[in-house]
């Protein structure tokens, strides 16, 4: 096939890529800069020089392919005040994706996350499909994002091959710059490595590669409107993050009260708290999908947080 992918330089894309490629397909690219075409070059795919509001030529690009991976965000905007225009920029992507897919039954697999869509319980591929009347009216850009996934399933309905890949708060590995590293920055910031509250509340996790295999399997053979789990740990307390932290910094592992949790953990803060555990049982079932890569707890004891000055969520390469 020849793929068309969006966000292929970025953290999930650069493993995308590379086993795209290897499974015999061709790659195009799409890149904003010289640094990110570079990159690409340098695996194997082809450049497509553009961003994600020239629609003209995500359309154009899309057409001459036979299949779309979407997976460029504008994480630079939405972590400095900017999510619902990022919302909104993914949103119009998607909708060109759609009128020039339609009809064509090739895959289109777009990247959608699974924070908070039923706290406190163990979220499935069956749940988050109702959006939530009174909060979509309200907008916001989760709300947008949520919707904009929905968007994508709908196009089913059209003879679009389409599916979403809804990812871990946490896609982990070696050269993370998200929410674990920021963590690990906040430790050393603060001298201890904190919790929230009692430190129960569970986060799931995928290591970046298995999220990436994720996506060649949506790829190859998701039916169109599967809703797919890239969640290899269904549910880490972050206690236990704290504490292998903890140990690696030689730092005290210490409780956080919800009170002074925006103080201590900056923007995290008001992540950090939440107990949003997932399965993904039925994408594993659908999909023959295996995580085969180290779980959180054992990618973080590998010490590769620990060498690195990494900057964390806000830093060069950022994401939610
Ligand atoms: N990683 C996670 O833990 C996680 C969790 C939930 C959801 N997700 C979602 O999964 C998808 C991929 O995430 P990621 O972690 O791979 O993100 P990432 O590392 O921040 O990569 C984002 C990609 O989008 C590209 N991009 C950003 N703005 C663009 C623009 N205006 N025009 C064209 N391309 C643009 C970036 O290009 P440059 O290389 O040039 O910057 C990069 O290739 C995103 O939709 C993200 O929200 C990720």
């Amino acid at each position: 096939m020849r793929v068309f992918v969006t966000g292929a330089s970025g953290w999930i894309g650069s493993g995308v890529v590379p086993e795209l490629i290897a499974a015999g397909h061709q790659v195009v690219g799409l890149a904003r800069s010289d640094s990110s075409a570079a990159a690409l070059a340098a695996a194997g795919a082809e450049v497509q020089r553009g961003t994600l509001d020239d629609l003209d030529t995500l359309r154009n690009t899309a057409a001459a392919s036979d299949g779309v991976i979407h997976l460029a965000f504008k994480h630079d905007i939405a972590f400095s005040g900017g999510f619902q225009a990022a919302a909104d920029a993914d949103r119009r992507a998607v909708e060109t994706f759609g009128e020039v897919l339609m009809g064509s039954d090739r895959p289109f697999v777009s990247a959608s996350g699974l924070g908070g869509l039923t706290p406190g319980r163990v979220v499935t591929e069956r749940d988050g499909h109702r959006l939530d009347p009174a909060l979509a009216a309200m907008g916001g850009g989760p709300q947008t994002r949520q919707a904009t996934a929905e968007l994508v399933l709908s196009y089913a309905s059209l003879s679009i091959r389409s599916s979403i890949v809804r990812l871990s708060p946490t896609t982990h590995g070696d050269g993370d710059h998200g929410f674990m590293a920021a963590l690990v920055r906040v430790a050393r910031e603060n001298g201890v490595s904190g919790y929230i509250g009692d430190g129960t509340n569970r986060w799931p996790a995928v290591h970046r590669l298995d999220a990436a295999h994720l996506f060649c399997l949506a790829l190859a053979k998701a039916q169109a409107g599967s809703t797919l789990h890239a969640v290899a740990d269904e549910g880490v307390p972050i206690r236990e993050i704290a504490e292998v932290i903890g140990r690696h910094l030689d730092l005290p592992v210490v409780s956080i009260s919800p009170e002074a949790a925006n103080d201590h953990f900056g923007f995290l803060g008001g992540f950090l708290g939440l107990d949003v555990p997932a399965s993904s049982a039925l994408t594993r079932q659908l999909m023959g999908w295996q995580p085969t890569q180290p779980g959180l707890i054992d990618d973080l004891d590998q010490g590769h947080y620990f060498t690195a000055s990494l900057s964390g969520v806000g830093g060069s390469r950022v994401r939610n």
